[in-house]
């Protein structure tokens, strides 16, 4: 038996009022489901964070924010703290995302100080990690995502390692509507496993390893079967909450397989 993650991350989509509306309709449409060994997650924009915490209070959703600054406090502008994430009731923040990789620059010993930040603060990071279609085609994908695993975790120790979360997700796959084949991602998601086994030793068989890249209501069930893949990371489909909630209710269903 397996257990799941099902995150949403909405990147720079909703009003205050879409957010409550989408996080009220989710919380509806999962009562009923048997979600024991499900976690449902949301990430909505920074500003939205309170509304949706709110919604979900009482409920199997947790939030989480989709980007962090290490430093606690201070002059940066525009960014948020994991301190601040934190005392908001979000218990987990996406990291390394591809967008903030590529559009913003973002490298991996930035990306290893907010993982170890968000950890110092007692939030689960979502790690995210995942090869362009160069490198895909040039026959590099297995160093190129073993290589940023290693680096954003570098200085996590054993005991932290429980608190996080790896995301895979080829960037090639990401908003395209081209999501990689079951066994494209289950065998890169192997070897991030084989991976965290030399880094954390019997830990790294528990950390959770989301796929990422136009997970929908098709194709999650293939997917989600395969023997690494412990969830998804899931952008335009958790918008549309009915999409959503057909997901869940896929993991739902398989867990107890
Ligand atoms: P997508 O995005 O599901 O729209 O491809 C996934 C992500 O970027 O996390």
């Amino acid at each position: 038996m397996k257990q799941f993650l099902i995150a949403g991350n909405w990147k720079m989509n909703t009003s205050p009022e879409e957010a409550a509306k989408l996080a009220s309709a989710i919380r509806k449409g999962i009562v009923g489901m048997d979600l024991s060994r499900v976690g449902v997650l949301l990430c909505p924009p920074a500003i939205n964070l309170l509304p949706v915490i709110q919604i979900s209070s009482e409920s199997k959703i947790k939030v989480g924010a989709q980007n962090c600054h290490y430093e606690k406090s201070g002059a940066f502008t525009g960014e948020i703290s994991c301190e601040m994430i934190k005392e908001s009731g979000a218990e987990y923040v996406i990291i390394g995302h591809s967008e903030r990789r590529i559009l913003f620059g973002e490298a991996d010993e930035f990306i290893n100080q907010k993982v170890l930040s968000a950890l110092n603060e007692g939030l689960k990071p979502i790690l995210c990690i995942g090869e362009t279609l160069v490198q895909r085609n040039d026959g590099s994908t297995m160093k190129i995502v073993i290589d940023q695993l290693d680096k954003g975790l570098a200085g996590v120790s054993g005991k932290q390692s429980e608190s996080i979360v790896i995301a895979y997700e080829p960037v090639w796959a990401i908003g395209t509507g081209i999501s990689a084949t079951a066994e494209q991602a289950e065998e890169v998601h192997s070897q991030i496993r084989s991976a965290l086994r030399v880094l954390f030793g019997e830990k790294g068989n528990n950390i959770l390893i989301l796929y990422g890249g136009s997970m929908n209501a098709n194709n999650a069930g293939e997917l989600l079967i395969q023997k690494n893949i412990s969830g998804g990371l899931i952008g335009g489909s958790s918008l549309k909450y009915e999409e959503f909630l057909s997901i869940i209710k896929t993991a739902g269903e398989l867990s107890f397989k």
